[in-house]
């Protein structure tokens, strides 16, 4: 409460996700800050002006609503959720309640170092200007209001198998994905039938070739200097413009885009359609990375160095073969995903201001790993995205790499979600059809010379990727003279 008032500074709204939220009650509906994860349970957070609030009966609250009242002016919203990750690597940490009060210490107490702008941060406790709220909290998920600066750095913060994610500073609209968006993706997968030449190309994506690119990203080649793809590190930096200039190579054009201060840009590589047209697909990775607690080193290779090197691959084959394309193609390299999805969330909502015809998107994260006694797999979203387009990419996926095992996986939460919650047609591919199993995941020991990085899954998920784009935008070969 705030003392003056006897008011609390802000009310939260912590909701299971339901769309007549949006369609009965415009106060809620212009409240809305986004969805987010609890183990399976989508959950809507919204702050209402209490007098919204007043409005609803106690009937048309759902039992299951949490109202967090705010006592300290809000700087920033986070949302914690644990990642779905496999019990072989749960079962080393620490129980929840232990893992999640040593980090909020870490909040509090803060003897921490880093190089560059990060040095210049200090955090007070609890109760000075620059502390915490725990606004909501359960097993698996948690919301949380801090400082700017505690927002900055939160992902290396927080326990290992939980992810940090931003709220937005201001509410935005509602976007279901309209069906009229999903025309284009169910018309493909209708027609959906083996083309020996879209075989022939994809299975020209080279090994060798993926093998350089990663060493290379992650500082394994000894070459690039790069230390951590981290979105503040100075690698981050090195990798984007080392990206644009090999997208660039390839007969793209490409921009470095910057969403926010401090932030390595996205980089946003577009091949023109041949003919005029305005739909576009985009095929994502993001390039960004986090190491262990207390490192400095984050290479990276597979989270997210093995999607990243996919779109490359992808990008390198389309030059050798001298492949042109129908509808407008981009492959987008994001940064700012670790920190809950940034780069990705500022380039849908400036795809959807501009009313972009985005007929397909697809984001590969984590793409390499494979436990040793496990087939080769692909892993797609169970919640996250539309059903259609991950019906796609399975179909496709039976067709150019059979081999695949292709399941479901609780993982969630790339930068996919950016452009669903744009209500943009969307999917993820993943490396698993099951929880995270890398136990170099979100370790400074995620390099690609170890047992279990798979560079022939990679390259079988990355023929499932280029396929798919392929039988998407349709494409030309150069004739034979
Ligand atoms: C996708 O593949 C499944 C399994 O082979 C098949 O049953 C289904 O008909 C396919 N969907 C379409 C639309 O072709
Ligand atoms: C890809 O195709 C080129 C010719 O266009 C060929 O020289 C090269 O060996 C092929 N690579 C693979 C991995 O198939
Ligand atoms: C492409 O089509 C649009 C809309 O039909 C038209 O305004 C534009 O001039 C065309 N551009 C070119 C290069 O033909
Ligand atoms: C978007 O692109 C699809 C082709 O993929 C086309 O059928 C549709 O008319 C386009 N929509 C708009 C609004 O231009
Ligand atoms: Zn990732």
């Amino acid at each position: 409460m705030n003392a003056k008032t006897g008011w609390p500074l802000a009310l939260l709204l912590v909701t299971p996700f339901d769309p007549s939220l949006f369609s009965h009650n415009s106060c809620l509906s212009n409240a809305f800050y986004g969805n987010y994860q609890q183990g399976v349970t989508t959950l809507s957070v919204l702050r209402p002006e209490p007098a919204c609030l007043d409005t609803w009966t106690a009937q048309t609250l759902a039992p299951s609503v949490s109202i967090a009242e705010a006592t300290r002016e809000i700087q920033q919203l986070v949302w914690l959720e644990e990642q779905a990750v496999d019990e072989s690597l749960t079962s080393q940490t620490r129980s929840f309640r232990h893992e999640f009060d040593a980090f909020l210490d870490t909040l509090s107490t803060r003897p921490w170092h880093s190089d560059g702008p990060l040095d210049q941060v200090v955090l007070s406790d609890a109760h000075g200007r620059d502390g915490y709220e725990v606004l909501y909290r359960t097993s698996k998920a948690a919301l949380l209001s801090v400082s700017h600066n505690t927002a900055r750095i939160i992902d290396t913060l927080v326990p290992r198998f939980w992810k940090s994610t931003l709220l937005p500073t201001s509410p935005v609209p509602f976007q279901p994905v309209k069906s009229s968006a999903l025309g284009h993706a169910e018309d493909v997968l209708a027609k959906l039938k083996f083309d020996p030449v879209i075989a022939s190309i994809v299975g020209n994506i080279s090994i060798s070739q993926m093998r350089n690119d990663i060493r290379f990203l992650t500082g394994e080649d000894g070459k690039s200097g790069i230390v951590s793809r981290h979105s503040f590190a100075p690698g981050a930096l090195t990798a984007a413009s080392w990206l644009k200039t090999r997208f660039e190579e390839t007969g793209a054009t490409c921009k470095l885009k910057p969403f926010l201060p401090g932030f390595a840009p996205n980089v946003v590589c577009r091949y023109a359609g041949v003919v005029n047209t305005t739909s576009t697909v985009l095929f994502s990775a993001h390039y960004d990375s986090r190491g262990s607690f207390g490192s400095t080193r984050a290479p990276g290779a597979n989270d997210d160095g093995s999607g990243t090197v996919a779109l490359l691959s992808i990008a390198r084959t389309i030059r050798r073969k001298g492949i042109k394309f129908y509808s407008n193609v981009e492959l987008v390299a994001f940064a700012g995903e670790e920190q809950g999805l940034l780069g990705s969330k500022a380039y849908a909502r400036e795809l959807r201001d501009a009313n972009a015809n985005l007929t397909l998107m697809v984001q590969a994260d984590m793409l390499a790993y494979r436990d040793p006694g496990e087939p080769r797999q692909l892993g797609l979203p169970d919640l996250i995205g539309s059903p259609i387009v991950t019906q796609l990419v399975a179909n496709v996926s039976a067709i150019y790499s059979p081999e695949l095992h292709v399941g479901f996986t609780p993982a969630c939460c790339s930068d996919h979600q950016s452009f669903h919650e744009q209500g943009f047609p969307a999917t993820q591919v993943f490396e698993r059809a099951g929880p995270i199993k890398d136990p170099m995941y979100h370790n400074s020991g995620d390099l690609s010379n170890r047992v279990g990085y798979d560079f022939m899954q990679l390259k079988a998920i990355a023929k499932v990727q280029f396929a798919t784009l392929l039988h998407t935008a349709g494409y030309e070969l150069p004739s034979e003279h």
